[in-house]
């Protein structure tokens, strides 16, 4: 079929073919009839820039890598940008980095402690953990669902080093109060933004987006997440060291900037002097950190471009699904508490929290909804201090988890993905008002 024919050609052929494929297979692929919390929102636009990665055969990080790394920069307000194999690996990245030794008297060192909170996905807390600093949890407040900043200065100590949290199902915590916290005691701050990808708040007046306003933003592009590459994460800075070590620390630890495939961008391979080792030593495998390899592929870039030109719709129907789950809900605010965007912010929301008013049995609110087909999720680890990993594991509360703990108890999330549609999000509401019903008799 391809003979005598340019790549190019032949290219163009194949592609034109996912274009029909998606047509026939994928645009009009029969559902299930369940309403889920996510989903991957995608047309023929990713098929088409993952084949064409496939084709390419790549497949570590290249082409589609820096126009992906590049595009989320720009989209983000950051001036670097790291892809990674997933959010979980990008916060340990960014915590990592903040361990290193170019760092000198401000890098986390073992026993060192830092902010966060209970109320967390695992991921968020487990870098510190493993690394031997010390987490200090202090609570959230409700409905935003957010660190409680009037705690920060009680949970402050002599050894704190950092404030590392997430931004809740998309609402943003208090970054301006946050901010002006860690710079006045010389803290480092990292946002887990894996759930609010496109969040942003007034900061000075100035409207920002959510991970570009502390030292080092974090996402996710697991299939849920506002935009996918499938696994996926990416760690931002507008700091030219920290991006330096963050690089260095994805890619085995090494000095080398290269990138893969590359040999010699610094014109200087074979004549520089590192540490003890013999002058001229191959810069390539020239170690400044112990690192890890936590880069993606280029195919995953590929679609997460495709991805990114459709996120400023995604987040406007978020907020749209938002908004009108609030308005079906809003007269049942008296057995419901429903989530509240922070002050100053404008949310690009993950999900809808909604706490259930003591006297409603929250287990059999969502067991309901489940056997409606309405697919819904706890806040994660609700309290990460009440699972089994954090037996054992030193720590510190500050200010008692009470908020945290009704969260645990009374707490449930539905979705607002660009893929529900206005009739539902009726039938979620429905479902939700059944419940309560049933609840009363
Ligand atoms: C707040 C938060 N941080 C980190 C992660 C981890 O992301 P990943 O699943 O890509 O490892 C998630 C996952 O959903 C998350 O919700």
């Amino acid at each position: 079929m391809f003979e005598d024919m340019p790549e190019s050609r032949a290219r163009e052929i194949l592609l034109g073919l996912v274009d029909e494929y998606w047509q026939r297979f994928h645009a009009h692929a029969p559902k299930d009839g369940r309403i889920d919390y996510a989903g991957r929102v995608y047309d023929s636009a990713e098929m088409r820039l993952l084949a064409d990665s496939a084709l390419d055969f790549w497949l570590t990080s290249g082409k589609y890598t820096q126009l992906f790394e590049s595009g989320l920069a720009k989209f983000l307000g950051a001036r670097y940008c790291s892809f990674v194999n997933s959010g979980s690996s990008a916060n340990l990245l960014a915590f990592m980095s903040l361990t290193s030794p170019l760092l000198k008297e401000r890098r986390i060192m073992p026993g060192d402690e830092v902010i966060t909170v209970a109320a967390c996905f695992p991921t968020t807390v487990a870098p510190i953990v493993q690394y031997g600093a010390v987490p200090v949890f202090i609570d959230i407040t409700l409905p935003q669902y957010n660190m409680n900043v009037d705690a920060l200065e009680g949970a402050l100590s002599k050894k704190t080093k950092a404030v590392m949290a997430a931004h809740t199902l998309g609402n943003p915590f208090d970054l301006a109060a946050v901010l002006r916290f860690c710079r006045k005691n010389n803290l480092w701050l990292i946002e887990d933004n894996c759930d609010a990808l496109g969040t942003e708040v007034s900061i000075d007046g100035k409207w920002v987006k959510s991970g570009s306003v502390g030292d080092i933003g974090t996402s996710s592009f697991y299939p849920p997440h506002h935009i996918t590459t499938g696994e996926g994460g990416a760690v931002y800075t507008s700091n030219p060291l920290l991006h330096k070590i963050i690089r260095s620390l994805r890619d085995w630890g090494r000095d080398c900037t290269c990138l893969p495939g590359q040999d010699n961008r610094c014109g200087r391979r074979f004549d520089g002097q590192f540490g003890t080792l013999p002058r001229g030593y191959d810069h390539k495998y020239v170690y400044s950190h112990f690192g890890y390899n936590l880069k993606a592929t280029d195919m995953q870039a590929a679609i997460g471009v495709a991805q990114l030109e459709k996120l400023p719709g995604f987040i406007l129907r978020r907020r749209e699904n938002f908004d009108k789950l609030t308005e079906l809900l809003s007269p049942y605010s008296d057995r419901l508490i429903l989530p509240q965007p922070c002050p100053d912010s404008r949310p690009s929301w993950f999900g809808f929290l909604i706490t259930c008013a003591p006297g409603v049995d929250r287990n059999a609110v969502t067991a309901q909804l489940e056997a409606d087909g309405v697919q819904t999720r706890t806040l994660f680890a609700g309290n990460i201090l009440r699972h089994p990993c954090a037996e054992g594991v030193r720590c510190r509360v500050f200010g008692g988890l009470d908020n945290t703990d009704t969260v645990l108890r009374q707490s449930f999330w539905v979705g607002v993905y660009p893929g529900l549609t206005g009739l539902q999000l009726e039938k979620i509401a429905a479902s939700i008002v059944r419940a309560l019903e049933k609840s009363k008799t």
